[in-house]
């Protein structure tokens, strides 16, 4: 694992987004797996930004997001569909049928789910996958558990996952109780990984997703098992790791 260390959350994102722009430029047609929440918000900016001026073009690039809340519709304002339009893909010249994230109304879940990694696999697999991760170590929406899940799957989300969210909904019981996600097995076959986190309240997640035990009680772990892993985030999050004498770039 590559770990490139930033002052702040501005400088993560650019860091982040120039990688991915990186990719994008030494391959036009490249699959693309997406993540939402606050800590690519950023990356989105930049990368909108590079489009908008010319430096890069997503005209060929196919997207596949890592999850979406089972049950929210794509017009639900904070349904992923809907976050990944509002922050990046209307905003960027990408083909509005290149983009895809798993139908949260969809009835038959395991048909979603089988359809979701035949997709993926259709598209050759994912060339660069960018995550977060959660304060309890999840990616995507792979909680901590007993057993790794391999495909695209549905989850019951953790109570700390739930409240962690509910600051953007009108009230914790708004927060849907389960979500599709990729499963472990999707994201580790991914050619190449891009991790972004900022804070302070992510440093004991990443200081056990880089050095601790590889285990299901910690999904980010398994990140370690991956050849070809960049983690950029900034000096608080970073915090644990650094303080453990982790080697870092920057
Ligand atoms: C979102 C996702 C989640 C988030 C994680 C961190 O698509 O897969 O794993 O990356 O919950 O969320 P933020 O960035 O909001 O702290």
């Amino acid at each position: 694992m590559r770990i490139y260390r930033e002052n702040d959350y501005e400088a993560m994102s650019r860091r982040a987004a120039s990688i991915l722009a990186a990719e994008v430029v030494r391959r036009p047609d490249c699959v693309l797996g997406l993540a939402t929440g606050s800590s690519p918000e950023g990356t989105y900016r930049y990368l909108a930004d590079w489009n908008k001026q010319g430096l890069l073009s997503f005209r060929e690039v196919k997207t596949v997001n890592l999850d979406e809340y089972k049950g929210l519709a794509p017009d639900h304002d904070q349904s992923y569909r809907f976050f990944m339009q509002d922050r990046f893909f209307s905003r960027v010249d990408i083909l509005p049928e290149n983009t895809r994230v798993p139908d949260g109304l969809a009835e038959d879940s395991a048909a979603e789910c089988a359809a979701y990694d035949a997709y993926i696999q259709s598209l050759g697999g994912v060339d660069l996958q960018l995550l977060g991760i959660g304060r309890n170590g999840h990616i995507g929406f792979n909680e901590p558990g007993d057993c790794f899940v391999k495909g695209t799957h549905v989850v019951d989300l953790a109570p700390s996952t739930i409240e962690a969210n509910a600051r953007f909904f009108a009230s914790p019981g708004d927060v849907p109780q389960q979500a599709f996600t990729m499963g472990i097995g999707n994201i580790l076959a991914a050619r190449k990984i891009l991790l972004v986190a900022s804070g302070a309240d992510k440093a004991e997640a990443l200081y056990r997703a880089a050095c601790g035990p590889i285990s299901p009680q910690c999904p980010g772990s398994i990140l370690q098992l991956h050849p070809d892993v960049a983690l950029v985030g900034d000096e608080a999050a970073l915090s644990k790791l650094t303080a453990a004498g982790v080697p870092v770039c920057g």
